[in-house]
């Protein structure tokens, strides 16, 4: 049995690893999935990101904890969970015990998202909050002394494959911007070899990226191309 390790010692791993690129699995294909985690990990995955969708809070359903579970037996690399559902209280404790090693929950979702916050925490994951592109960062202001990461979605959540909406750049250079700010920041949507570059001069370190991986026949040659992106602006 493979130890897991805990919030601080994750964080402290991203944080060495960053920027990163988090493949998003949601475009993989399901019926293998084992073989494109393995894939991915092959590619140079550090970490990768699962979209949970209830089909409520978004107009789309993905898959639930089973699925967490089927990819935890696969990896030992971190799993960052997205939770795209409504009342993800509800859920936290199914989504861990199936091995999330970080959860992050919408703001629109919740009228005080600090408890589901801090009950992630006290779980040993790391905690983070979700904005959509049509709300306003005044709406985490409040919750992020609570937060691990910050992810600033730059298309409207429910589907991969969209567009990039630049309204995220402004969010992550504000967010950049406070010297009170302790959590990653990610970024999530329409993640390019042409919006990496801009997303992380604006300060984003975290990169979660369906299409641009899963959709190209060599999985390590999107991941160099995304990385060297990222290498470019990280050192302009
Ligand atoms: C969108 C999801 C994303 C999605 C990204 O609702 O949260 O993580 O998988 O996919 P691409 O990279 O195709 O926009
Ligand atoms: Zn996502």
């Amino acid at each position: 049995m493979v130890r897991r390790l805990g919030r601080e010692e994750l964080k402290s791993r991203l944080r060495a690893n960053a920027p990163l690129v988090l493949p998003s699995i949601l475009a993989c294909d399901f019926g293998h999935l084992e073989r494109e985690i393995e894939l991915v990990e092959q590619a140079g995955a550090k970490a990768l990101h699962l979209d949970v969708m209830d089909g409520r809070f978004v107009p789309n359903i993905s898959f639930g904890s089973p699925s967490v579970e089927a990819a935890r037996r696969a990896t030992n690399l971190p799993l960052d969970v997205h939770l795209m559902i409504e009342r993800p209280e509800r859920f936290i404790e199914p989504f861990r015990a199936a091995g999330a090693d970080g959860m992050t929950i919408h703001v629109e979702a919740l009228a005080d998202p600090r408890p589901v916050l801090e009950k992630i925490r006290s779980l040993g994951a790391w905690a983070g909050l979700a904005l959509n592109p049509s709300t306003p960062l005044s709406a985490i202001e409040a919750s992020l002394p609570y937060c691990d990461l910050v992810l600033v979605m730059s298309v409207m959540p429910g589907f991969g494959g969209q567009l990039f909406d630049a309204t995220a750049i402004d969010k992550l250079r504000a967010l950049r911007a406070r010297n009170d700010l302790k959590a990653f920041l990610e970024v999530d949507g329409g993640i390019t070899s042409e919006t990496i570059g801009p997303c992380t001069e604006a300060g984003a370190e975290l990169f979660a990226v369906g299409t641009a991986i899963f959709r190209d026949n060599d999985y390590g040659a999107a991941m160099r191309q995304l990385e060297s992106a990222v290498a470019r602006r990280a050192t302009a």
